[in-house]
């Protein structure tokens, strides 16, 4: 049980809500790994109608969404995947994708802003020089992009970026573990994003508020076989309803409270900021996400984040930095506590 006042460490630590613990209780069941299970079959349709695609398939974890979503572009060892480095696919997910497919990486380096333009995608898929072959097989991109602060990759990039991999005859898969808050952040539908995708794939357990479960969705034609890799990685979860009634839950109400979690954001990183100038920028801090650069604090990371924790705040870090992330249980209140902390931070820093 955490002991934080307020727990910014993640969007993935909100507990179901009294209206997902009734759903689940009341589920309708069946196993599966049949396909026999209504609620699950439900929010497959839901999910799939709602990012604009043919079919869904629900999986417990955004890394095996991703890592069914790799493989089933991918076409197998000695051919490579092309991404930015830094994205969650190719850093946390690196050795699952080459434990689980042989996958390999062609990356190149995004920059602040943590994804690639079209030039720099143009780049990557550039035929094997030495075999003077196309050995890329897929194209993976991430949005919002983790870690860069949750930032937006624009439309017109990712269009552009689409065109490329088109020409080249690259599909595209996109990890939009945070796709709605992208969404709210640009005013556009979660459809218009994936339509620049082949395949995507969004959490549920993130911003959107549900216990557990994230949606793979793409062409028709990937239901058979991405339902094989679901059941190979050993993600065949029998009476998996109790968990998608959450699920429709979190996927009908959370995209629409997504401007609070990022109005939140920005009032946290502007009194950070005002605390402790230069700590922060406020230019990447769009939508849930914000960044703090800990040399304006005086402290090393480390043991900022332990004070942090001793004044109540939990946190964490990504990219040499503090990562805060808001979320459908941290309200107002919560904010203005984490912003004492960081007062007393100060005080105690002599500021
Ligand atoms: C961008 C991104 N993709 C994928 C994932 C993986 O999701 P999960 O933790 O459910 O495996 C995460 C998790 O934080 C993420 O931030």
């Amino acid at each position: 049980m955490s002991s934080f006042r307020v727990d910014l460490r993640s969007d993935t630590v909100t507990k179901p809500s009294a209206a997902m613990r009734k759903a689940m209780a009341e589920a309708e069941v069946g196993d599966d790994w049949y396909d026999d299970d209504p609620t699950v079959n439900l929010l497959q349709e839901r999910a799939a109608e709602v990012v604009g695609k043919e079919a869904g398939v629900f999986v417990p974890t955004g890394t095996m969404a991703n890592q069914i979503g790799l493989r089933l572009h991918f076409r197998g060892p000695g051919h490579l995947v092309a991404a930015a480095a830094g994205l969650h696919v190719t850093s946390v997910e690196v050795m699952t994708a080459a434990a689980l497919a042989g996958i390999a990486y062609r990356t190149i380096e995004a920059g602040p802003r943590g994804w690639i333009d079209a030039e720099q995608t143009a780049q990557l898929l550039e035929p094997d020089e030495f075999y003077d072959v196309e050995v890329v097989d897929l194209l993976s991109v991430e949005n919002t992009v983790g870690g860069v602060g949750g930032r937006v990759m624009p439309i017109e990039e990712l269009r552009a970026v689409r065109k490329v991999a088109d020409d080249a005859g690259v599909p595209v898969h996109l990890d939009g573990a945070r796709i709605f808050n992208a969404a709210a952040a640009s005013g556009l539908d979660a459809s218009e994003i994936a339509a620049e995708a082949t395949t995507m794939m969004f959490c549920l357990s993130k911003g959107l508020g549900a216990p557990i479960g994230s949606v793979l969705c793409g062409p028709a034609d990937i239901g058979r076989e991405a339902r094989r890799l679901k059941i190979l990685y050993g993600g065949a979860w029998r009476q998996a309803g109790i968990v998608a009634a959450a699920g429709l839950i979190a996927l009908e109400e959370g995209p629409k409270r997504l401007h609070e979690d990022h109005e939140r954001a920005r009032r946290l990183a502007e009194g950070i900021g005002e605390v402790f100038p230069g700590s922060i920028d406020l230019d990447q801090v769009e939508t849930n996400m914000v960044f703090v650069d800990t040399e304006a604090v005086g402290l090393p990371l480390y043991e900022t984040l332990d004070r942090l924790a001793a004044l109540g705040v939990g946190a964490t870090h990504s990219g040499g930095k503090i990562r805060l992330v808001t979320h459908l249980d941290v309200d107002d209140a919560g904010i203005a506590g984490a912003l004492d902390a960081w007062r007393e931070l100060a005080t105690e820093r002599g500021i």
